[in-house]
């Protein structure tokens, strides 16, 4: 049976210009870079300047993943952009993408699911296309997450950076079966009664201010894993498939330990698990893609390997997305 799905054709990236290794945190924050690589796996992250925009972000990434499919913003139909950092409390920060990649015709908007923002707009994304509403896609994760951190808060201000990642979907055909080529499945689920583990304390109807993280840590990494693996083990069983058959987990890159207990829950070895959490720290909807572009650009991501992207995140929201390379 000739089904219709969509297949990731090109990933791209950005990241702001500075860089902020532990020990300069370490400076202005009560905190050692011994204690974040132990505790999180984290060495540095990038935290955007006053002139880096959200939006800047999205548009960077969102152009070097245009470059590489060999299109312009004029060919994409539909726009699905994950942030939790808008440049605005309105419009939509894929406006603003929109406009500047020259598309003038189909549809963009921005989806909220914190950490799970970019598998949620995957999901969204695909979905439009497998029901023949978008032929072409950039689905983007970008966050200037640390502009809602309390610097004060050494318990939160220390995981998260900035950046962005976006990939260009395309419609294309396959069999049904878990040999076609793209997104096999997608998987997402919330939990409404989580919300105060993870949180921003303002907002606009409720303080009227833009407001820092809440986090209940201990509370968030059990979920989190609980939650990663869940999902994981969902997308498998949907597709007839095993462990055994991952060739690459991209999971939300939160936190190295997080990551390892869930790949211990999957029985999946780290060595088929694509990891950059050192570099960039937490950047929320933008960590999947960004892990995504580093280890397709690297070679480790191949033509044919079988890619499990797994993200947890406030809400609590989590979700899954299988997709053959
Ligand atoms: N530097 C030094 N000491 C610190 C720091 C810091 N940055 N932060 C906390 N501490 C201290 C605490 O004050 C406490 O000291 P005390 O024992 O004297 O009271 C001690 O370290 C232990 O604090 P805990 O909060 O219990 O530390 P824990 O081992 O739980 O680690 C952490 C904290 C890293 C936040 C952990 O709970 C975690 O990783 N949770 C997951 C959170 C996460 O990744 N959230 C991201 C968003 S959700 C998502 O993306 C999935």
């Amino acid at each position: 049976m000739t089904v219709r799905r969509s297949r990731i054709v090109a990933c791209g990236s950005a990241l702001p210009r500075r860089a902020v290794s532990n020990l300069e945190l370490a400076e202005t924050v009560d905190t050692s870079d011994e204690w974040i690589v132990q505790r999180t796996g984290i060495r540095q992250r990038y935290i955007a300047g006053p002139d880096e925009k959200t939006s800047d972000l999205a548009i960077a990434a969102a152009r070097a993943a245009l470059d590489r499919a060999g299109l312009t913003g004029s060919e994409i139909d539909l726009i699905v952009l994950a942030t939790t950092t808008p440049d605005n409390t309105f419009p939509a920060t894929a406006s603003r993408v929109q406009a500047a990649l020259g598309m003038v015709g189909g549809v963009a908007f921005d989806v909220q699911a914190v950490c799970s923002g970019f598998v949620f707009a995957l999901s969204t994304a695909d979905n439009m296309m497998r029901l023949g509403q978008a032929n072409r896609a950039l689905v983007i994760g970008a966050e200037t997450f640390t502009r809602i951190l309390d610097w004060n808060d050494r318990g939160t201000c220390v995981l998260f950076g900035d950046g962005a990642g976006a990939v260009v979907l395309e419609a294309s055909l396959g069999n049904g079966d878990a040999d076609d080529r793209g997104i096999l499945s997608t998987h997402l689920r919330s939990d409404g009664r989580l919300h105060d583990a993870l949180y921003v304390d303002g907002g606009v109807s409720s303080t009227g201010t833009v407001g820092h993280v809440r986090m209940e840590g201990r509370e968030v990494f059990k979920h989190a894993v609980t939650n990663m693996a869940e999902c994981a083990e969902i997308a498998l069983k949907a597709n007839g498939l095993t462990v055994d058959a991952v060739d690459w987990l991209v999971p939300h890159q939160a936190n190295r330990r997080i990551i390892e207990a869930t790949c211990r829950k999957l029985g999946l070895p780290l060595d088929r698990v694509i990891m950059c959490v050192e570099r960039h720290a937490n950047t929320s909807a933008a960590s999947v893609p960004l892990a995504l572009d580093e280890a397709v650009t690297d070679g480790r991501i191949k033509p044919g390997d079988m890619v499990l992207m797994d993200a947890m995140g406030g809400g609590f929201t989590w979700g899954s997305a299988l997709a053959r390379w």
